[in-house]
């Protein structure tokens, strides 16, 4: 597997979330939250990653991680390169390690990948040089690392920087869900005291992903007194076969509508990475409501992606 720190425990690629130590996650937070009052404009930070190349390669859409991403690179003054799969040279049947190849001897220092196949992105950061850095966008079921950052920077500023007493719900088709496994990484790195977890039988994952979870398919049940409800969208671009009876029956026994949401703990936010299938995992209500995080969510994307960005690149103090 390749290495994603170095010996001094610094990123040198950020490929997934599991087996970061909790200091390193905190410094990455602690970093995006200072950068948040620069992150959504302004010129004062261009001079960080000035003269440096960032290229978003993304083989799978995206709105929320590539912009943000691009954001990102363009507040620290990094060059930014958009490489679209759909009207690339990958239509004429360049690889993927070709590609990264091409465009590393145009330059980049960093690629943003975002992948279909689970470990597509370790086995470009394994090809990549010595000096190249790789930030895994989401790759197949596998990570979403910087999605389950953005969710710890918007928990932490709602429920403050101790985990130790909340209790989180993950919410839906955590089975196919590289966003549940990045904030599952997360949450037990951070120390969270009770974690459920939450899903028709067809859509909960290998016993493994869920270890130390509370799992259960009942979700009255599971968001008795809960601090936090990570909604997940249903996925229905990776599922094969029907896994789910219908989308109307889904609302009906995993939906998360106002009236569900009253048996969670006073205070008790919502989250949702997006895109949000409104009316099949959750109700309109709730996700324009004031217990919803959602747009949160994408504006600390930016500064987590510039945190990010900024310690591969080595630019970090
Ligand atoms: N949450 C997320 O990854 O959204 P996008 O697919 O729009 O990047």
């Amino acid at each position: 597997m390749t290495e994603q720190t170095d010996d001094s425990g610094r990123l040198r690629h950020l490929l997934t979330l599991e087996g970061l130590p909790r200091a390193t996650i905190a410094r990455l937070l602690d970093r995006a939250r200072a950068l948040l009052p620069d992150a959504h404009g302004g010129t004062a930070l261009r001079g960080i990653l000035a003269g440096r190349a960032v290229c978003t390669l993304f083989f799978e859409p995206s709105t929320r991680t590539r912009s943000s991403f691009q954001l990102a690179a363009t507040r620290l003054g990094a060059d930014v390169v958009d490489f679209n799969a759909a009207s690339s040279s990958a239509r004429k049947g360049e690889s993927d390690v070709d590609t990264l190849r091409t465009l590393e001897a145009m330059g980049v220092h960093a690629f943003v990948v975002r992948h279909a196949e689970d470990g597509a992105v370790a086995e470009l950061a394994a090809a990549a040089g010595p000096g190249t850095a790789l930030v895994n966008a989401g790759d197949g079921r596998n990570a979403h690392p910087t999605q389950g950052l953005l969710d710890m920077l918007a928990l932490r500023q709602a429920k403050g920087d101790d985990f130790s007493r909340l209790k989180v719900l993950i919410v839906g088709d955590v089975r196919h869900s590289r966003v549940a496994r990045s904030d599952l990484h997360a949450l037990r790195a951070l120390g969270a005291g009770e974690i459920r977890v939450c899903g028709p039988q067809s859509l909960l994952p290998d016993p493994v992903v869920t270890a130390g979870c509370v799992v259960t398919t009942d979700l009255d049940a599971a968001l008795d007194g809960v601090d936090a409800v990570m909604m997940l969208r249903l996925q229905r671009e990776r599922m094969v076969g029907g896994l789910v009876p219908s989308l109307e029956q889904y609302h009906r026994d995993y939906g998360l509508t106002t009236r569900r949401l009253r048996a969670a703990a006073d205070g008790a936010v919502v989250l949702h990475p997006g895109p949000m299938n409104r009316g099949v995992e959750i109700d309109a209500e709730v996700a324009d409501g004031p217990q919803s995080l959602v747009l949160r969510q994408v504006a600390n994307g930016v500064a987590v992606r510039m945190a990010v960005l900024e310690e591969v690149l080595g630019a970090a103090g």
